[in-house]
């Protein structure tokens, strides 16, 4: 049935077209062409550069980043060669969770500037061509947006059944033992119409019900509205927690308590379930009414079989859902990684895969990987974890620095409220939130504000653009040159991937190999030196070490060492 509606939504584009051009001069043969180029495909080895705007740059002086803050950076993210940027929500919102709790889809949160300020950054990136790619947040609203209002007002209003609503057990009982993956009961009692709504995550944040046609159309809607004005797609939040049980069972209840001090529950009635993938089939199909689009997932699924059906059986649902188990691995271990890029290409069908170590969410993989000795040998192994394999790469700004999480020291100093509900277990995500390191004057030149809504991380005096932008072996130029060396490297771009040396328990290796050249990728997981036998002659590309000279018979790999070339 769904199929229908494209040629249907098509024909009224172009009626729509045919009345504006009626009174003025538009050119209306595509609906929203893609700002920053042709090529459909443009985001399969793409590398992607996730921005927490509040925290990149403030052009204001209110402590606080905006969009302009963005787009007067640009040239420096053209400069890392990175296609793409993913922000995430600057809408309007109560911020209650910075911005994933949106009381309208449809404009800009006058804290990161104006609409017009948005089109400029999608035209400067465009020239540059990086493309913008929003951040949908489908499974909830806020509880300030219109809809949640109205839906609250009665049980009878006409969206009464666009959220989760329930009348719980007698007694104000909740209707089961579900719970908020941010602690304590999912449930919230509403006294307006005396009945119980879910919300997987804030209580701010209500659920939206997603087997409701009219909040299918309604956000689909919304997705368009910003696709038209040139998003080059969405990073859509949440993804499986879009549907519950409709029984309503209760979980089973597992061992011990959680950081929120609750008995944990299974997670099997409210995450994952199959409707997901209706939606996201649907979502695929909007996006596909414009051309080179691009749907990412935040997919926390427990394996690569549950990975590879986030593509859909017929390829039609993301394009890019995110694989959350190869960079939240949390150990280095050659094995581990092995097996999980081994899990990325043989488990994916062919698809590609989408690689990320940081983000907003998450300790800085600094912190996760650093064994406080070799810190930096060990961020640049990541690095080449990241952007060496066969996919697309999605980074965190300030990892391609080094940047490293600056946590609150005390609960009246957490700004992220899961870190003042579970302190000092839970400390909350504000540490890995901190403001982009531009240079080693003050606020790191994030801000001429007073104050910066996060305090800047102490070591922002050496860790910093300015600084390690002239010197060739900052990290900096470690992450520009791997990015470039993947642009122009059709091997390492596109190339498949084999592994090599495969019983070897200390240092991954494998092969790249496409357009009549192979590239060697080797990297040292212990803090002893490690030599690897080659049996032919290799050509240095880039090194996160010294003395990686032309050779052949052996390599030589330092502590944590990671080496990429060119196999002769
Ligand atoms: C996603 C976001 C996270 C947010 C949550 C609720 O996991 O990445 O920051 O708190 O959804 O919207």
């Amino acid at each position: 049935m769904f199929i229908t509606l494209a040629p249907t939504r098509a024909m009224s584009i172009i009626a729509r077209c045919a009345a504006a051009a009626m009174f003025l001069a538009v050119a209306c043969a595509q609906p929203a062409p893609d700002p920053a180029g042709n090529d459909p495909n443009w985001w399969k080895s793409a590398v992607i550069y996730e921005i927490y705007p509040r925290s990149f740059a403030d052009t204001n002086g209110d402590g606080i980043g905006d969009l302009n803050g963005i787009t007067a950076h640009l040239d420096y993210l053209q400069n890392l060669g990175i296609d793409a940027i993913w922000i995430t929500p600057f809408f309007p919102s109560p911020q209650v969770d910075f911005g994933y709790d949106i009381s309208n889809y449809h404009g800009i949160d006058p804290q990161y500037g104006t609409m017009k300020d948005f089109d400029v950054l999608v035209a400067e990136a465009g020239k540059r061509h990086i493309r913008v790619i929003g951040d949908f947040v489908l499974n909830h609203t806020s509880d300030l947006h219109p809809w949640f209002i109205e839906s609250r007002s009665s049980r009878t209003n006409p969206k009464a059944d666009w959220y989760v609503w329930n009348n719980g057990k007698p007694n104000r009982q909740p209707p089961n033992n579900w719970l908020s993956i941010f602690g304590h009961s999912a449930w919230q009692f509403d006294t307006q119409r005396n009945q119980f709504y879910y919300h997987a995550f804030y209580k701010e944040q209500p659920d939206l019900n997603w087997h409701n046609r009219q909040v299918r159309d309604a956000m689909y809607n919304e997705m368009r509205f910003w696709m038209k004005r040139g998003m080059a797609g969405f990073r859509l939040d949440a993804v499986p927690s879009l549907f519950e049980d409709p029984q309503l069972r209760d979980a089973k209840l597992l061992d011990g308590r959680n950081e929120y001090g609750d008995v944990p529950v299974s997670r099997e009635y409210t995450d994952n379930l199959p409707e997901v993938h209706d939606v996201l089939r649907e979502m695929r199909l909007v996006s596909n009414e414009f051309p080179g689009r691009v749907l990412i997932g935040e997919t926390y699924v427990p394996n690569i079989g549950e990975l590879a059906k986030m593509y859909g059986k017929k390829n039609d649902e993301l394009q890019l859902p995110m694989d959350m188990q190869y960079g939240m691995l949390n150990t280095l271990s050659a094995d581990a990684f092995r097996m999980k890029l081994r899990d990325a290409e043989n488990g994916l069908n062919g698809n590609a895969p989408l690689f990320a170590f940081d983000n907003h969410d998450n300790r800085r993989s600094w912190n996760r990987y650093g064994d406080g000795k070799h810190d930096a040998a060990i961020a640049k192994l990541i690095a080449t974890l990241l952007l060496a394999p066969r996919g697309v790469a999605l980074m965190y700004y300030g990892e391609e620095l080094g940047m490293s999480n600056h946590d609150p020291k005390s609960k009246e100093d957490v700004k992220d409220p899961i870190g003042r509900i579970g302190w000092p277990k839970e400390i909350g995500r504000d540490g890995e939130r901190t403001p982009m390191q531009w240079n080693g004057a003050r606020n790191a030149g994030f801000s001429d504000g007073q104050t910066t809504w996060l305090p800047v991380a102490p070591n922002y005096k050496t860790v910093n653009v300015a600084a390690e932008a002239g010197d060739p072996k900052s990290m900096l130029s470690y992450y520009r040159t791997l990015i470039h060396l993947r642009k122009e490297n059709a091997a390492l771009r596109e190339g498949t991937l084999k592994m090599i040396d495969e019983d070897n328990h200390n240092v991954l290796s494998f092969l790249r190999i496409g357009a009549g050249k192979t590239v060697l990728v080797s990297v040292n997981f212990t803090a002893n030196p490690q030599t690897i036998r080659f049996e032919k002659g290799l050509k240095v590309l880039l090194s996160s070490f010294d003395g990686a000279g032309a050779g052949k018979g052996t390599l030589e790999l330092p502590p944590f060492g990671a080496y990429v070339g060119e196999v002769q």
